[in-house]
């Protein structure tokens, strides 16, 4: 059966899979979407950092370790948070085990949101984005990673655990849920596409700053046929967008 981003996570198998996968050299997560996330969350010091679906909070450390005021985490899978919650132990960083959905925001208490490749778990977008705008400070700023639409579109013609060497792009324009087999297990993702992200923020009353799609850098690889394989196929897209003074 299908699982949400959070109990899909905290399966056994695919909580194993995920981890090992993220240790590997050249993973798109190192080197396509974290360069372009961290460009541009620029200026850290002294800023109050809220991330969405934080994983196992790796980014936490380094954002302290940069000068950030604080990290807060919240994470949906038991298991991410607990390993999150070791990982970060000695720090001041806080995670809390919640639902992206579920979380009361609190009001004007971050300087900047960030959430790396979770939003395409949730089924229902646009009060999030209203809770991310009423967490901000005026001017607090959200960056976000999600799946590529191109990607979250269709996944006929991939086997997982198989590389991809082509993709087909298929009922674009019909968004919602989509099931997909991934990491061993089935995840219940969303499709949306790239108007449907600008139109979230804008209409909730962000300014839009930059829309990116991690086009690959060959300093970010190791590996020059794995660089080569990454300009085919769009694998992330990532959006900056700040609150109004
Ligand atoms: C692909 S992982 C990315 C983790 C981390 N942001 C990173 O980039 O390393 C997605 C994470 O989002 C979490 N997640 C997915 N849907 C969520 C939700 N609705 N509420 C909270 N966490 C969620 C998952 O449990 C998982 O840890």
């Amino acid at each position: 059966m299908e699982q949400t981003g959070p109990n899909f996570y905290d399966d056994e198998a695919v909580f194993a899979t995920y981890m090992h996968h993220r240790q590997s050299t050249d993973t798109p997560n190192d080197t396509l979407e974290k360069p372009v996330i961290m460009s541009l969350i620029r200026s850290i010091t002294g800023k109050r950092i809220l991330d969405l679906g934080c994983g196992d909070a790796a980014i936490g450390r380094e954002l302290l370790d940069r000068g950030a005021a604080s990290y807060t985490g919240i994470e949906g899978s038991h298991k991410m948070a607990e390993v999150a919650t070791k990982k970060l132990a000695d720090t001041t960083c806080q995670i809390i085990k919640q639902t992206i959905e579920n979380w009361t925001y609190p009001h004007a208490a971050f300087d900047l949101v960030i959430a790396r490749l979770s939003l395409h778990y949730v089924a229902d977008l646009a009060p999030i984005c209203t809770q991310i705008f009423n967490s901000l400070t005026p001017a607090g700023r959200l960056v976000f990673s999600v799946e590529h639409p191109v990607i979250t579109s269709c996944d006929r013609g991939w086997t997982s655990g198989k590389m991809r060497q082509d993709w087909v792009v298929d009922n674009y324009f019909t968004t919602g849920v989509r099931v997909t087999q991934w990491l061993g297990g089935t995840v219940q993702k969303y499709h949306r596409t790239i108007e449907d992200y600008f139109h979230f923020l804008n209409e909730v009353g962000f300014i839009i700053e930059d829309l990116r799609e991690a086009r690959p850098q060959r300093e970010h690889f190791h590996d020059v046929q794995t660089y080569e394989r990454r300009k085919r196929i769009p694998l992330f897209l990532i959006l900056a967008a700040h609150k109004p003074e």
